[in-house]
């Protein structure tokens, strides 16, 4: 969080009143600024909050500037030219159509020194949007110097690996145990691709800036909530409560000025006014923003387009309080235990390989929806390897109480109240436990809910069912419709089968270098499967003896041709 203060004029309302609003004051800076004395404390018991990483983040983001390369660019005459504006306090490069620099100065003056001595383009036949961003291009007018010297060596992809060359590399390892953890290191963010997220971020912050100086625009989502795969979408927020004066009260007596505000019928009238219109900014100002979409009419209004210097796929929205608290949620369920971190991703991972989530909207499981079951799953494990949210609610001290929109969103933010039962399963139960809940799982008449982490009855119409966490009333699988729900099933009875026939590692054939790398494990999980077309409801008979899946098997074992998959 960017820490500036203001001089302000108080009203006389006598010394009761100052005193008052003094207090306020001292909410407000424990509240806001005060986060990172929370974090400082979470940090000691080995945790460190969402608010803290947020705020660590900002403040990194701002001090950064985003430059596109030459991929012939001289990387020491680079920083040479660079660190002419201040001291680098740390930089990477990056390839995403082309090759980008993330350069982070130790402070924010050099950042307005170095955007003081940057030349405005000279174009002859275009006109110019006399737009200034953080978003800039070395150039070099010395051809020499490119030719003759070393380029950049190869910038990091912001991209994850193919899921052939993942199952090569689960294929390696020695135990289930190791692949889901090599697989979560494979498909995680690194740290430069939350740096560029969070400078994403601040870049467009810029933009909205021009209209509501005091915003910020934070990540939520998996960016941040720790289940993030490299190449996902970023969800973004843009927080106005800091103007709106939502947490300012009104004085009981005396003078005081307040601002002139346009009004509206309702909220979500302004949400989408002020969303048409940054949208606007960004479709007609924002430099890197292509192919951008209003999409104001949704259940949540939100700006989609593509931030192409870094690649991502953004979505803007505002107002969106509670999509931040189960970001929160999630990101503490996450850091309780670190098996909760590895299923997710595996999970994740199986889902994306059979197509039972997808980045296009439609009839499917989310991976909101599907993380959610995994939580459920470990809340459900004996004894839970996760709380259930009622508890994290009941462990919630004052400063934790929110209230958004009518939905009690509380739970305790202070990991160290958090105490776990002693649940020592490895990860390979877990996965093969889970595919077996979920293999058998009641969908039609049961409900997932992590608040109380037991299955609710449900309305059959409903095929899948999964309560929202803050907004009890709502369904966030409302989307998914039955064959979904089947294939999910079906998925789940060979996937458990499958992992069970090939729980170990096979000796490794041929001399060194040269060995043949048979699927098994994990890697036999992510490889296409022969129930994708399943429509029905009619379960299938799940027995070993199956011909279907014996040939699939030998199929499996008896080649090396890698599936086809990307
Ligand atoms: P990927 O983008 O698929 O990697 O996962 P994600 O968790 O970021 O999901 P998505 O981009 O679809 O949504 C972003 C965030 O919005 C989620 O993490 C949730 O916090 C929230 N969200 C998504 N869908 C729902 C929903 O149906 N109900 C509620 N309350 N929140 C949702
Ligand atoms: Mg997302």
């Amino acid at each position: 969080m960017a820490s500036s203060f203001t001089v302000c004029r108080l009203h006389t309302i006598g010394r009761g009143s100052l005193v008052k609003c003094l207090q306020k004051v001292d909410t407000f800076l424990h509240r806001n600024i005060g986060t990172n004395v929370v974090a400082v404390q979470e940090e000691k018991n080995g945790f460190k909050s969402l608010y803290a990483v947020h705020a660590e983040r900002q403040e990194q983001a701002e001090r950064s500037v985003l430059i596109s390369c030459h991929s012939r660019t001289n990387e020491k005459n680079f920083l040479k030219y660079i660190a002419n504006y201040g001291d680098i306090q740390k930089y990477f490069f990056y390839e995403s159509f082309g090759m980008y620099a993330v350069v982070e100065f130790a402070n924010q003056e050099s950042v307005a020194s170095l955007l003081e001595g940057t030349a405005i383009p000279s174009i002859s036949h275009e006109s110019l949007v006399p737009f200034k961003s953080r978003l800039l291009s070395m150039r070099n007018l010395d051809s020499r110097d490119v030719l003759n010297q070393p380029s950049i060596k190869k910038g990091q992809a912001q991209t994850s690996i193919p899921i052939n060359e993942l199952i090569q590399r689960l294929s390696k390892e020695e135990s289930i145990d190791q692949q889901i953890t090599s697989l979560t290191e494979a498909y995680q963010l690194t740290e430069e691709n939350c740096r560029l997220r969070f400078l994403v971020c601040s870049l467009l912050k810029d933009i909205a800036a021009s209209f509501f100086p005091e915003c910020t625009i934070m990540p939520f989502g998996s960016s941040v909530n720790g289940f993030g795969k490299l190449g996902c979408d970023l969800d973004m927020f843009l927080d106005l409560d800091g103007i709106s004066g939502k947490n300012a009260t009104m004085p009981k007596s005396g003078l005081f000025l307040e601002y002139q505000m346009k009004r509206a019928n309702f909220e979500r009238i302004v949400t989408q006014n002020i969303l048409s219109v940054i949208g606007e900014c960004v479709d007609q100002f924002g430099p890197g923003c292509v192919g951008v979409q209003k999409i104001l009419n949704a259940r949540c209004p939100l700006v989609r387009f593509t931030h192409q210097p870094s690649g991502f796929q953004c979505d803007l929205t505002a107002n969106n309080r509670v999509a931040m608290k189960s970001t929160e949620l999630l990101y503490l369920y996450g850091e309780l235990d670190p098996r909760v971190r590895h299923l997710v991703f595996t999970v994740r991972c199986w889902a994306r390989a059979h197509g039972i989530t997808s980045s296009i909207p439609g009839a499917w499981i989310s991976n909101f929806s599907l993380t959610i079951m995994v939580l459920f799953f470990l809340q459900r494990r004996s004894p839970p390897i996760i709380p259930t949210l009622d508890h994290l609610r009941d462990l919630a001290g004052p400063e934790d109480k929110s209230v958004i929109e009518d939905n009690d969103c509380t739970f305790v933010s202070d990991f160290s109240k958090i105490q776990l039962e002693s649940n020592t399963e490895t990860l390979e139960q877990l996965l093969c436990e889970f595919f077996e809940f979920y293999a058998s799982f009641c969908f039609s008449k049961l409900s997932i809910n992590i608040r109380k982490g037991k299955e609710q009855n449900k309305l059959p119409a409903v095929p899948l069912h999964i309560q929202n966490p803050f907004e009890t009333t709502l369904n966030v699988s409302k989307n998914v419709n039955a064959s979904q729900v089947d294939r999910f099933v079906a998925l789940c009875q060979e996937s458990s089968w499958l992992i069970q026939q090939n729980i170990t590692a096979p000796s490794r054939g041929g001399t060194k270098g040269n060995a043949t790398i048979t699927p098994w494990g994990v890697s036999t999980l992510l490889l296409p499967s022969q129930v994708a077309g399943i429509k029905s409801r009619k379960r299938r008979k799940f027995e070993p003896t199956s011909e279907r899946i014996k040939s699939l098997l030998e199929s499996l074992k008896n080649t090396n041709n890698q599936p086809n998959q990307s």
